[in-house]
């Protein structure tokens, strides 16, 4: 879906930043700006500030930042155009009917139709659990330790004896056949026609993130087979984009996520306080799902059945999340099965125990690759290490390989030196078969230097193209010109749009530009070009003063080496670009002459 600029700019501009902030973090006024407590990381002191001027908030924290759209998407952790809805609604803009072709529109009332029959069942279920009927339904999740509460919460039910229950409630209300197929809540059978799925069962409705009913899952309420039935995929049931439980988990403001295997797993970890887990829906993990967490926290704790398949799974979990950017941990819960028969046993604080003390994912994976070799005999011991190696060497960073030796070399009372020289060797065979290591990944032994004079440890080929400084330099250039907009007509003199490197930093300088043209910048309208929730924090951070310390000459002084810096890099790019016709020949000369001047140059501040 796609709104109009000048729509955002009314929806963002008519809900004032404090007011909207104010009603979910306090805040003092200290200067020019507002104080509180930052409400995405946890802190004692204020860092989080806001700007009634600029109409942004800016964490000193934890860099979150962004204006008013961005503060509802990161607080209520929902897309761009949900935060946009939402603003709309609170400020009385109507938005403008979004224009869809003919078949979009169908398949949208199609799949807005099966979520209907799908709120229906489940309103249907849940009646019949608290009905007569119900009665052992409702015994056996009493028997499993469940509150009234808990059950309500997870909006579980009850699908009775007979197995046309459903279907001719659903008829009574209109519902039709066809809708009926589509729904996945009907079998066909050629004798006896429709029939519901799901009968003899506690239901468990199964939401998406918004709380929308998406499929369903039975469990026989005892021992029999399957113990579970799963709604099949439908229109609106995508169980690799699902998980089950996240709707009220990404509330939690928890700084993990833990992920289980089963429904009644979630269920007893919120009940006992743990609202921050998730399960998948009868599936392995996929990557959708790791992309889909990785919106949510920087780090997922596994915590699957301690059985042979629970460690399989989480061995095939760890590296989608760790492609997904999460750091993953593994809990161990043996002896006991699952979350729900531990917390059953030991309690709450026992399994906040396990949590803290999860095993980080690298040396989980060591720990069960060790099985294959016999420590025993020396040459599978060497064979294992030489393992220990190429997965060390699969790191990015060198201080990170370091880390991990160090730890290794501990944990398995060998040489760090001794380990050292092997991930070397491993890091050499990644260099020259180009095939890269264990992780993937061919390396560059040269130290980047770049013009800033920072050094880097040895990266990825691939990174060598991105030279980060000039960035950096455009940045400061950019900030500085949203606090002093009086010195633009002395910038753009020296530096024009083309100038700023490809991608966010030329987006965010040609609005700025476009800005200052006609007045004074409104930081906040650039931050809501941006619907992408780290471009918005960056572009946040780019109005927020970097450097509050400097002031009079000295600002002056850093301002013309930035202008300067980011001028001669351009004109190093230009030079190495080749084929220039003479137009550009004017343009390098001319640049070079100002730059001899740029010493003279007035800074009007
Ligand atoms: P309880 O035995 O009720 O505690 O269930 P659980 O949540 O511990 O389930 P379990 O660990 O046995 O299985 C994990 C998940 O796998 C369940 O939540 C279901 O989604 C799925 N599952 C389990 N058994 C079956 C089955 O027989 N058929 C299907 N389709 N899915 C199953
Ligand atoms: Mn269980």
């Amino acid at each position: 879906m796609y709104y109009p600029d000048e729509v955002i700019e009314e929806v963002r501009s008519r809900n004032d930043i404090v007011d909207v902030v104010s009603a979910y973090v306090k805040l003092k006024r200290s200067g020019g700006n507002l104080f509180g407590l930052c409400p995405f990381h946890s802190e004692k002191s204020p860092s989080f500030s806001v700007s009634p001027s600029k109409q942004i908030y800016y964490c000193f924290g934890c860099g979150a930042g962004g204006n008013v759209i961005s503060f509802i998407m990161q607080y209520e952790n929902c897309s761009f155009q949900e935060a946009l809805k939402t603003l709309a609604d609170r400020a009385g803009v109507a938005l403008p009917e979004q224009e869809t072709d003919q078949a979009a529109r169908q398949e949208q009332s199609l799949r807005s139709r099966i979520l209907e029959v799908n709120k229906m069942a489940a309103a249907f279920y849940y009646y019949q659990l608290r009905s007569k009927a119900g009665a052992q339904g409702l015994e056996y999740l009493k028997g499993r330790a469940l509150s009234d509460e808990t059950i309500h919460g997870f909006g579980l039910g009850y699908a009775g004896k007979y197995s046309d229950q459903l279907y001719q409630y659903l008829r009574g209300k209109g519902v039709d056949d066809q809708l009926l197929r589509e729904s996945g809540l009907m079998v066909f059978d050629e004798r006896r026609g429709m029939l519901d799925k799901f009968w003899n069962r506690v239901m468990f409705p199964i939401m998406d993130v918004n709380s929308r009913v998406i499929g369903f899952g039975g469990r026989v309420m005892g021992d029999g087979k399957p113990k579970y039935l799963n709604s099949p995929e439908t229109r609106v049931f995508d169980k690799s984009r699902n998980l089950y439980g996240l709707n009220f988990a990404r509330r939690s403001r928890a700084r993990v996520m833990i992920v289980c295997e089963g429904y009644m797993d979630v269920i007893s970890m919120h009940q006992a306080g743990f609202i921050n887990s998730v399960a998948s829906l009868g599936t392995a993990l996929t990557s959708q799902h790791a992309s889909l967490l990785k919106r949510y926290t920087d780090e997922v704790v596994l915590s699957y059945d301690s059985d042979g398949a629970g460690i399989r799974a989480a061995l095939r979990a760890i590296p989608l999340l760790k492609e997904a950017g999460l750091r993953a941990k593994v809990l161990n819960l043996s002896p006991w099965k699952d979350p729900d028969e531990f917390i059953k046993a030991n309690g709450n604080e026992a399994f906040q125990e396990r949590i803290d003390a999860a095993e980080g994912s690298f040396f989980f994976e060591l720990r069960m690759a060790q099985s294959r070799y016999n420590m025993a005999d020396p040459e599978s011991k060497t064979a294992f290490f030489r393992e220990i190696a190429g997965r060390i060497a699969g790191f990015e960073q060198e201080v990170e390989r370091e880390n991990y030796i160090e730890a290794v070399a501990q944990q398995y009372h060998v040489s760090f030196d001794g380990l050292r020289r092997m991930v070397g060797t491993e890091l050499m065979k990644g260099i020259y078969t180009g095939q890269g290591n264990a992780a993937g990944g061919g390396y560059a032994l040269s130290d980047r230097s770049d013009e800033d004079g920072y050094v880097s440890t040895p990266v990825r080929k691939k990174d060598l193209t991105a030279d980060e400084g000039p960035r950096r330099s455009q940045s400061m250039l950019l900030t500085w010109l949203t606090e002093y907009p009086q010195i633009f007509p002395v910038v753009k003199e020296y530096v024009a749009v083309q100038d700023y490197s490809e991608g966010f930093c030329r987006e965010a300088a040609a609005l700025l530009y476009d800005q200052l043209e006609q007045g004074p910048p409104v930081p906040a309208r650039i931050i809501s070009h941006f619907t992408d929730p780290e471009d918005q924090k960056k572009a946040a951070a780019l109005f927020n003063t970097s450097e509050p310390g400097l002031g009079g000459e000295e600002l002056k002084k850093a301002i013309r080496e930035t202008i300067r810096k980011v001028t001669a890099a351009r004109q190093k790019e230009t030079g190495l670009e080749g084929g220039m016709d003479m137009a550009a020949l004017k343009q390098m000369i001319d640049r070079k002459k100002k730059l001899e001047n740029l010493g003279k140059l007035e800074i009007p501040l």
